[in-house]
């Protein structure tokens, strides 16, 4: 066993946060404070791979590994987590999903341009009553020979207006239950979808959140992914490698406070010295790294086994149920070293310490990973 980077994985990690300093640094309060979608960084981290870095070469992606996708979400998270929740979903809810189980006609007619970041997807399995509990799917889509006739709404979707491709989750056949489930590729140009309201968040207030109705969308048969009833387990398998992505960004957040929290302890002077020299100080920064260090270690560990094609269930959801509790964790104390800098805006940790939180929610919360990992530890 080794610890060590390869030198590919530094070349991208440093390109990724070099990306984050000079292109997504400038305005990211002020996207924040308007709700603003970071659409022309979006455009740009296609363009140097960032939004199809796993997918094939052949598809249009960067043919990467996990390692360097982790690597590249944590420095882009430092930053701007609502840049690196669109890139997340793109990549291992959207990108991954069609490049696993889609048909060839599938994969060119939607994964290319995704993987090249020409056009950016949603995944859509919330709905107003099937959060956690996704086997509750109320949307629907109904049979009907060559095409499905989808209706329902779906809620808190991540790209929600800026995506043009939209992997639909909808229940067929009631009577099957989870096994009646298909997922469809909706363009957003199909009659009948509406892109609903915005939803006003306490953070990632860039990203653009919203509901989606569907009122009797005629979507072609050959949109379905995957065998007909495939649609559930679809959601679990792109949502089990999702984690190790929103796990990455929780690292992330965690670690840009972290660093803005060194910086300002060895700044900033009371009682004659650096606060970072004061023990009330230093046993926090302490106890940040050493948590940070642990949570990079399981992100690491997630996408290792995914990259050499072993079972990353339990270890995706244990990288970000720790990962996001550490998020928490961090950016609080963050605040707490900033004093009442760290309240106001221009300093940043204030703003890290609200995107933490969605960390513990989204792509499952803290307790369904705990249900996921018991699961998981009970069958072994
Ligand atoms: N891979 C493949 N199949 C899986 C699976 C996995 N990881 N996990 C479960 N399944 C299968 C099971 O084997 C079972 O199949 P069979 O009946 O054929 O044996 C079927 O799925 C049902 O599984 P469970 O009985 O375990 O289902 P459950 O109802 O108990 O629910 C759950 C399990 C883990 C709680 C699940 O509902 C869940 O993960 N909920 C959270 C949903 C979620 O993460 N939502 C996030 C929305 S997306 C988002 O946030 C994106 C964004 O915008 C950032």
């Amino acid at each position: 066993m080794h610890f060590e980077l390869t030198e590919e994985h530094e070349m991208i990690r440093q390109a990724a946060r070099d990306f984050a300093q000079t292109e997504l640094l400038p305005g990211v309060i002020e996207r924040d404070d308007q709700q603003k979608f970071p659409a022309a960084q979006v455009k740009k981290m296609g363009e140097l791979g960032f939004m199809g870095m796993m997918v094939d070469p052949q598809y249009g992606g960067g043919g990467m590994d996990t390692v360097s996708y982790v690597l590249a979400m944590e420095e882009i998270s430092k930053i701007d987590a609502s840049a690196s929740v669109a890139m997340s979903v793109n990549n291992s809810l959207v990108c991954w999903g069609i490049e696993k189980y889609g048909t060839e006609e599938q994969k060119q007619k939607y994964l290319v341009p995704l993987a090249k970041g020409e056009i950016i997807g949603a995944f859509c399995l919330s709905e107003p009553e099937a959060g956690s509990d996704a086997t509750s799917q109320k949307t629907t889509a109904i049979d009907k020979g060559d095409h499905y006739l989808l209706n329902g709404t779906k809620n808190w979707i991540t790209n929600g207006n800026s995506a043009s491709v939209y992997l639909v989750i909808a229940q067929t056949d009631v009577d099957k239950a989870h096994r009646g489930i298909n997922c469809l590729i909706v363009e957003k140009s199909m009659e009948g979808f509406v892109v609903g309201k915005k939803e006003d968040k306490m953070g990632i207030r860039g990203s653009d959140t919203h509901s989606l109705m569907f009122t009797d969308v005629k979507v072609p048969k050959e949109n379905r992914l995957g065998e007909d009833g495939f649609g559930f387990k679809f959601a679990m398998q792109v949502l089990s490698g999702g984690r190790i992505g929103i796990a990455a960004q929780a690292l992330g957040i965690a670690s840009g406070a972290y660093e803005l929290a060194l910086k300002y302890a060895k700044e900033r002077k009371t009682f004659g010295k650096p606060i970072g020299e004061h023990q009330a100080i230093g046993f926090k920064l302490a106890d940040m790294a050493t948590e940070i260090e642990a949570a990079r270690l399981l992100c690491l560990k997630a996408a290792w086994l995914k990259d050499n094609k072993m079972n990353f269930d339990q270890a995706s959801a244990m990288a970000k149920l720790y990962a996001s509790t550490v998020a928490m964790k961090v950016t609080t104390e963050a605040v707490q070293v900033h004093g009442g800098y760290g309240y106001v805006k221009e300093y940043h940790v204030e703003r890290l310490m609200r995107d933490a939180k969605i960390t513990q929610i989204y792509e499952g919360t803290s307790e369904i990973q705990k249900i996921v990992i018991s699961r998981g530890i009970l069958r072994d």
